[in-house]
């Protein structure tokens, strides 16, 4: 099986958008307007949920109207809440079939059709023309990837001269391999992780200049042991992962808190 399958099978899951609207609806009640901000809790999968993106927004700025591309989308809850936020019109791409119709199907619930925008496609053969946009973000992404200089040439070919890309991800930390599965693989097969270092090289020579780089790991370290202390949220990851997201989410806490594993934040601008 192809990494790109193997990463496929990973993700893959029937009926999301239903079981997601199904669990917004039993928690919150079933008059509650679904909206970017409702979902939020439900739809951002990766590290510090919503707070992430909201600290990955304010890096990238975008402003209204903007054509705004989210590689490797997930279900789209960060796409959808930054066009909400800011006004920008979105295009996430997506490997993952059941994540796109998800993407999909969740914009059109929250009526964002027209400004969160999804396609299917590998993040190193984006199916969107040169210079199409203006900023680029990628969260909990190239984890999967082990070719780096080709998705950050990718990232570079679509934006404009002077476009931005922020990224926010995990890497590898000094402390030794972190212990499997992991929310986004299951065993290293399907793991890429570079360290902090190599990340910055990586987009340098891809033809970024780096305009912040910041390892936000203990930012992460308290938002987990908040939510270990308050327990299992009911709407959380686990609607879209079912239980395996347990062991995957005290794996990548554990391997944070150990320095087996390290969080970044990068903001590049296409020289
Ligand atoms: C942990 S999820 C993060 C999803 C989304 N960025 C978020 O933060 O909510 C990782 C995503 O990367 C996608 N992915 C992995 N490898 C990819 C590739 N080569 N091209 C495009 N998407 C990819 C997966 O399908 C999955 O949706």
């Amino acid at each position: 099986m192809s990494v790109a399958d193997a990463v496929i099978s990973h993700y893959a899951r029937a009926d999301i958008a239903p079981r997601i609207l199904a669990a917004l609806a039993e928690v919150a009640g079933p008059d509650t307007p679904v909206s970017a901000e409702a979902l939020a809790p439900l739809d951002h999968f990766h590290s510090r949920g919503v707070a992430a993106t909201e600290a990955l927004c304010r890096l990238l700025d975008p402003q209204p109207g903007e054509a705004v591309l989210d590689i490797g989308c997930g279900i789209g809850g960060p796409a959808r809440w930054i066009a909400a936020r800011t006004g920008c019109l979105v295009t996430g791409v997506d490997l993952t079939p059941d994540f796109v119709a998800a993407a999909t199907a969740l914009a059109a619930a929250t009526g964002q059709s027209g400004t969160a925008r999804f396609l299917e496609g590998s993040a190193l053969a984006l199916p969107v023309p040169d210079a199409a946009f203006v900023r680029a973000y990628s969260q909990n992404v190239v984890m999967n990837i082990a070719d780096k200089a080709a998705v950050y040439a990718e990232a570079r070919r679509v934006l404009r001269p002077g476009g931005v890309l922020a990224l926010s991800n995990l890497t590898s930390g000094p402390a030794g391999p972190p212990a499997y599965p992991l929310p986004w693989a299951a065993g290293p097969e399907t793991s890429f992780l570079s360290t902090p270092e190599a990340t910055r090289a990586e987009l340098e020579a891809a033809g970024f200049a780096i305009l912040a780089f910041h390892d936000v790991s203990a930012e992460i370290v308290a938002f987990n042991q908040a939510l270990r202390a308050s327990g299992r949220p009911r709407l959380g990851m686990g609607v879209l992962v079912g239980e395996a997201i347990v062991e995957r989410q005290r794996n990548s806490a554990r391997g944070l808190a150990e320095g087996r594993l390290c969080a970044i934040e990068v903001l590049a601008r296409r020289r």
